[in-house]
């Protein structure tokens, strides 16, 4: 048995929320569909299974299903909501048909052992829990553990097998004392061990790493966004100068992006990195383009253009290309279409053209944002590159709304560095998982002096959010966005309106285009 845990997705919004749980608890674990076999199951070796929550209903037509030998395998399960409706309704219980909302709601802890070890017998414990289909009566040889008002059980174990279900959902804040459920299901009942870390990470990775490439050269293509910076730091860890880092300059970049990262891989570092000025092949490429999609294919394929050609110029027959990927990318395309699927890799540059040279390395691809940043961190990068708001690797071409033009750009370069100063002066930077300046295409009149203008339009981003795929605006305090603005109207010619987005994602995405 290894040393960590299998989660099948039947696509509830929370399984992200329990492999982050079980990795907090320092434990491994992947995300897969929910049609993998036992047998593959037996093979992938884990400690214990977690059956996600899900959409469906076990009345439902072509229902997602696990495969009913998995709760006689002898290996740890726990069903979460769906989860353990589907062990109900597997094991000849009954599940009663309803429609799905949350909500708060008190549970009564029956048992005080297993999983509810460390709390009191007839305790209450706020938990949120699905008001639908619920699990009327335990299946025959299943004990109650657990009751709430509307759920006569809300968790339950088979009497002779490690099978578990709870019925409301331990992963999420609402449930406040969820990790003691969580853990105690990886460390009482799977046995597992706490031995999850960015240093335990970071050993396997190199391993894995010098497996992979062998002697062969290998070229990373550095944004000086986190993602590219610790997956750079990590593979020179591992092979050393066998590793080139390319840094284009694409013309996309922001404010002294270029000098910042020259100097911190450079010398402090001591990684190889050639820097390619491109610029001109870049804003060629996007010359009159509008579409977003259009802007993101053109520049993932001049990227590849200018490795290959930089990767040939340093004298190296690169076979090997670096990419930042990380786990949200990997999860997506493989929940929605099966184990075998082709996974995403375009997110770090856009499109990548299928018929490039180079085999991908993503060292980073079962990692979320923050253990990246950890794993930065104990690499021994600088703060200034592991706490950076992440950065996308189109650039400024999707923040410059429409024609993406050199004057445009250098407008939207100063009130981009204006705003993120503001921020940092303000002390709010680590705040704020991004911000960042939006160049409108639209002008607005303004008066200045006793002149009539007829200018630019800023837009000011800045969201919260864990992992990027959902966001809340971010509450500035008045006075900052005054001040932002103000300097922003006055320093930055060509501009006279600035704009605060308060939109949330969904339904708006973080970035403009
Ligand atoms: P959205 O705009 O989709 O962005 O809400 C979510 C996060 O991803 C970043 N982003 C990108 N990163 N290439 C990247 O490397 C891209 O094409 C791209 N588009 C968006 C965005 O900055 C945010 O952090």
């Amino acid at each position: 048995m290894r040393n960590r845990i299998l989660i099948l997705d039947f696509g509830s919004q929370f399984t992200q929320l329990i492999a982050r749980r079980i990795r907090e608890e320092r434990v491994y674990c992947e995300i897969h569909p929910p049609t993998v076999t036992v047998d593959w199951i037996r093979d992938w070796d884990p400690a214990g299974v977690v059956l996600s929550g899900g959409p469906s209903s076990v009345y439902d037509d072509d229902v997602p299903m696990a495969d009913p030998a998995l709760l006689d395998a002898g290996i740890p399960v726990l069903g979460i909501c769906y989860g353990m409706q589907m062990i109900a309704h597997l094991s000849g219980g009954r599940v009663v048909p309803g429609k799905r909302e949350y909500g708060r709601a008190e549970l009564q802890v029956g048992r005080a052992s297993d999983l509810f070890d460390g709390f009191v017998p007839g305790e209450r414990a706020t938990v949120w829990a699905s008001h639908g289909d619920h699990v009327q009566e335990a299946p025959p040889g299943f004990t109650s553990l657990a009751s709430t008002a509307d759920l006569p059980v809300a968790s339950f174990r088979a009497q002779d097998r490690p099978v578990f279900g709870v019925q409301f959902h331990p992963e999420v804040a609402h449930t406040p004392r969820g990790d003691e459920i969580i853990s105690n299901f990886l460390f009482r009942i799977c046995g597992c061990e706490p031995d999850w870390t960015a240093g335990s990470f970071i050993e396997q990775a190199v391993v894995r790493v010098r497996e992979q490439v062998g002697e062969a050269h290998v070229i990373c293509g550095l944004s000086g966004g986190v993602d590219s910076s610790v997956a750079a730091a990590l593979v020179h860890h591992a092979i050393g100068d066998q590793l080139t880092c390319i840094f284009v300059d694409t013309g996309l970049l922001r404010m002294n992006e270029r000098e910042s990262v020259e100097r911190t891989f450079r010398r402090h570092l001591g990684i190889e990195l050639v820097v390619v000025d491109a610029a001109d092949q870049f804003l060629g490429r996007l010359r009159g383009v509008e579409e977003p999609e259009d802007k993101r294919r053109r520049i993932g394929e001049t990227f590849i253009r200018v490795f290959e050609q930089a990767a040939t110029d340093a004298g190296r027959d690169a076979r090997f290309l670096v990419q930042g990927t990380l786990y949200p990318d990997v999860i997506e395309s493989v929940s929605v279409r099966g184990p075998s699927a082709v996974i995403k890799t375009h997110h770090n540059v856009g499109g990548l053209p299928a018929d490039m040279r180079f085999q991908l390395i993503e060292p980073l691809r079962e990692l979320f944002k923050d253990e990246v940043r950890q794993v930065g961190r104990e690499l021994g990068l600088p703060e200034e590159v592991v706490g950076r708001h992440p950065f996308p690797g189109p650039g400024l071409a999707i923040r410059v709304l429409g024609d993406v033009t050199p004057a445009r750009l250098a407008m939207l370069r100063e009130a981009d560095a204006i705003y993120l100063e503001e921020i940092q002066a303000a002390g709010l930077y680590a705040d704020i998982w991004q911000a960042f300046a939006v160049l409108l295409p639209v002008r607005s009149v303004g008066v200045m002096g006793d002149a009539r203008t007829y200018e630019h339009v800023v837009a000011l981003r800045a969201v919260t959010s864990r992992d990027g795929m959902t966001a809340d605006w971010f509450p500035y305090p008045p006075d900052v966005l005054g001040r932002i603005s103000s300097r922003i109207i006055n320093e930055v010619a060509g501009v006279n309106r600035v704009c605060y987005d308060v939109s949330s994602k969904p339904p708006a995405t973080i970035e403009w285009e």
